[in-house]
């Protein structure tokens, strides 16, 4: 049942639409704030990200990246506002068919692929068709191994993940949150622990993917080079504000930014990560680790 806010937003987006000029918003984030028990750590944010965008978000250790990813795809509930995903909230959808429904628009891709150890490459992308698009075996392997030709491993269907190495386990990872042909693609930190090689190819294939299929993605990162490659958008958090405090273009937040901090950021200027975060390194989401091709996301 729609609340009459919602309503309201549909007819508007409706008639905006007749008029051609609605927003081409495919997440809306507003008024959120985020907290773990009773510490606030991401204040009143609000943005949205536009269908067929790539958009960063940016910030240095511990401003809340991983937090703010970790409740855009439902994995927590935020302490205020709302975060729309093709105008749907998880948040307020328990689970079952229609939050089902709503997860099938995203694919996430986990920083260290989070594979499942004990099943080879082929069987890591088709799980997902088997399980939630219901196709048979034979099915499922074909639609998989296109998606595994796309990130350049269909070679390698047959090997298992410990067999890899990180970039290869990264891309089955981009694989498997490809296979059910989602609207978005998050991402958290894809260039981080690879080689400035393999990390310009990820680069490269993002904006491949995003060009062809016009795959929506939403990418925690705090490499420069690949924001300024990658990046359409970028947003950028800080650990002292606890908020956002900087949308745009890059170039442009770099050049023109009112902000001192926001053009050193972009410089290179400012340390982006320590070694050592206070809660959670980059290979965390929510204070889970995330264990190479060990099967799991969460203990
Ligand atoms: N599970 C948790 N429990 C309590 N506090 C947490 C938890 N996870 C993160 N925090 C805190 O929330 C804030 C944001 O952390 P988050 O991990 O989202 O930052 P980040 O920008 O992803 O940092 P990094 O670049 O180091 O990965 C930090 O103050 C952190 O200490
Ligand atoms: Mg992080």
């Amino acid at each position: 049942m729609l609340r009459p806010d919602e309503v309201d937003q549909t007819d508007s987006d409706a008639h905006l639409k007749v008029a051609g000029l609605a927003d081409d918003a495919i997440i809306k984030v507003s008024d959120f704030s985020a907290a773990y028990g009773d510490t606030i750590v991401l204040h009143d944010i609000t943005f949205q990200v536009n269908r067929s965008e790539i958009l960063v978000i940016a910030g240095d250790s511990g401003s809340g990246k991983t937090t703010l990813l970790h409740h855009m795809i439902g994995l927590a509930i935020p302490a205020k506002g709302r975060i729309l995903i093709d105008g749907d909230d998880l948040s307020t959808t328990p689970p079952g068919t229609v939050r089902d429904k709503i997860m099938r628009k995203f694919g996430v891709s986990f920083q260290s692929g989070a594979l499942f150890g004990s099943m080879n490459v082929l069987e890591n992308v088709s799980l997902q068709l088997k399980q939630f698009a219901h196709l048979n075996g034979t099915m499922a392997d074909m639609i998989a191994l296109t998606k595994l030709q796309m990130v350049g491993l269909a070679d390698s269907a047959q090997r298992m993940p410990a067999e890899l190495s990180g970039g290869m386990q990264k891309r089955v990872g981009i694989a498997r949150a490809m296979a059910l042909d989602p609207m978005i693609i998050f991402m958290d930190e894809p260039s981080a622990g690879l080689d400035p090689i393999t990390s310009a190819e990820m680069d490269q294939l993002i904006l491949t993917l995003n060009k062809l299929l016009k795959t929506t993605f939403v990418i925690v990162s705090h490499e420069l080079t690949s924001i300024f490659k990658i990046a359409h958008r970028v947003l950028l958090l800080s650990t002292e504000k606890q908020t956002l405090i900087a949308e745009g273009e890059p170039n442009e937040l770099r050049s023109h930014s009112n902000d001192a901090w926001v053009r050193a950021f972009f410089s290179g200027d400012i340390p982006s990560s320590k070694a050592v975060s206070p809660k959670g390194t980059s290979s965390t989401i929510g204070g889970h680790d995330l264990m190479p091709a060990n099967g799991n996301t969460h203990h």
